[in-house]
């Protein structure tokens, strides 16, 4: 027998009374640009017109649910949309403070193998505590939606300073891309792999530039990271994806997110991602089998150690890549420091030992 899916009750645009309580909930705004402290400094923002919903429907769906969904909190207003459900800025009401909340599209919530591995991840991200990590405070359901609590971070994604001002100044590039290593060093200490660093999940604090990466534990099924389902249905971003995910293998490790923030690192260099196409299934192939344009063929003026360590992090094979996020914070500290140059003779050494493999 089917089993019948329980749904969250919108109100109807009927029902809807002038109340605030009942009214849509609104976009917010773009995060404030200008004021961001990168450190090395991106090109000046220009100005831009107020957020508008990436995908059709979005805010007419999500702007509807009840502000008092969850209990404990209030909903504020719309912050995004992406593959896996909708952000919401919220209010703690206990301690009076902001924070995210990460409510799953209704399909998700159906999903019992995927509903069984969120529950299990975001209770291992809530025991996380970095600074470079988005924490994670409260998980659960309402009226038939799972949610996710975490920490609020003001500011703009990697995404929305790329799209905004080009390609970064690669230092401060590094810079970003350093901290969201040591995210990962966290993450995997821990035994967490994201499956989904890119841009759009690595969020610059207005106040201090600081790189949090965020969704730790919000890891999509393999099936899931990029293409079209069985079912049709449009996944998330193909485009940072590891050749290991992108072929579905069951046991990608923390090497597949070192090859996602190569892609990261890469779009934030050249201001293009490494692959791109018509379909999913073509960007996915791409990764698979494509070589990657040199990063110095498309942007001279990028510092050898930068490209080296970005084209490093895009080898197919993830045993061509650095062995571990420590490994890679290493070498980015070297670039940042200037002292890339002694850099070689570890290089060579470690070819060297691949060779006798
Ligand atoms: N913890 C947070 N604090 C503040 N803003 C956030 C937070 N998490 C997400 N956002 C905002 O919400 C937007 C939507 O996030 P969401 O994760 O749904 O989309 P995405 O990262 O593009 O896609 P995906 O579902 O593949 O991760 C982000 O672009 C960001 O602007
Ligand atoms: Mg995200």
């Amino acid at each position: 027998m089917r089993r019948r899916k329980k749904r969250v009750k919108l109100p109807s645009r009927s029902d809807a009374k002038s109340d605030v309580e009942t009214a849509p909930i609104p976009v917010a705004d773009e995060p404030e640009l200008a004021p961001i402290a990168v450190p090395g400094g991106a090109a000046p923002p220009r100005a831009r017109p107020a957020r508008v919903p990436r995908r059709g429907g979005f805010a007419e769906y999500w702007g509807r649910i009840p502000r008092g969904l969850i209990e404990g909190f209030r909903l504020e207003s719309l912050m995004g949309e992406g593959s896996m459900g909708a952000v919401f800025k919220a209010e703690q009401l206990s301690l009076h403070r902001p924070v995210a909340i990460k409510v799953l599209a209704p399909r998700l919530a159906e999903n019992e193998r995927f509903l069984k591995r969120f529950l299990r991840e975001a209770r291992a991200v809530a025991k996380l505590n970095h600074p470079n990590v988005v924490s994670g405070i409260d998980v659960g359901e309402a009226d038939g939606l799972r949610y996710f609590v975490m920490e609020y971070v003001e500011g703009p994604t990697l995404l929305d300073l790329i799209e905004e001002s080009g390609p970064l100044e690669p230092l401060a590039a590094t810079r970003i891309v350093v901290q969201v290593a040591r995210a990962l060093e966290h993450a995997s200490r821990n035994d967490l792999v994201h499956r989904d660093v890119k841009p759009a999940n690595v969020i610059i604090t207005s106040k201090g530039g600081v790189a949090k990466l965020c969704d730790l534990g919000l890891a999509k099924e393999v099936s899931e990271a990029g293409g079209e389902t069985s079912e049709g249905r449009a996944m998330g971003t193909p485009l940072y994806i590891s050749p290991e995910q992108a072929r579905g293998d069951a046991n990608v490790d923390i090497r597949s997110d070192l090859y996602s923030l190569g892609a990261t690192y890469y779009h934030a260099l050249v201001g293009r991602p490494p692959f791109d196409g018509p379909t999913h299934a073509v960007i996915m192939a791409k990764h698979l089998t494509e070589d990657v344009v040199a990063v110095r063929d498309v942007r001279d003026d990028v510092p050898a150690g930068c490209a080296a360590i970005c084209e490093r992090l895009l080898e197919k094979d993830r045993d061509d890549r650095h062995a571990s996020p420590t490994e890679l914070i290493e070498e980015l500290e070297a670039v940042i420091e200037g002292r890339w140059e002694d850099k070689p003779k570890l290089r060579a050494r470690r070819r060297a030992r691949r060779r006798f493999r």
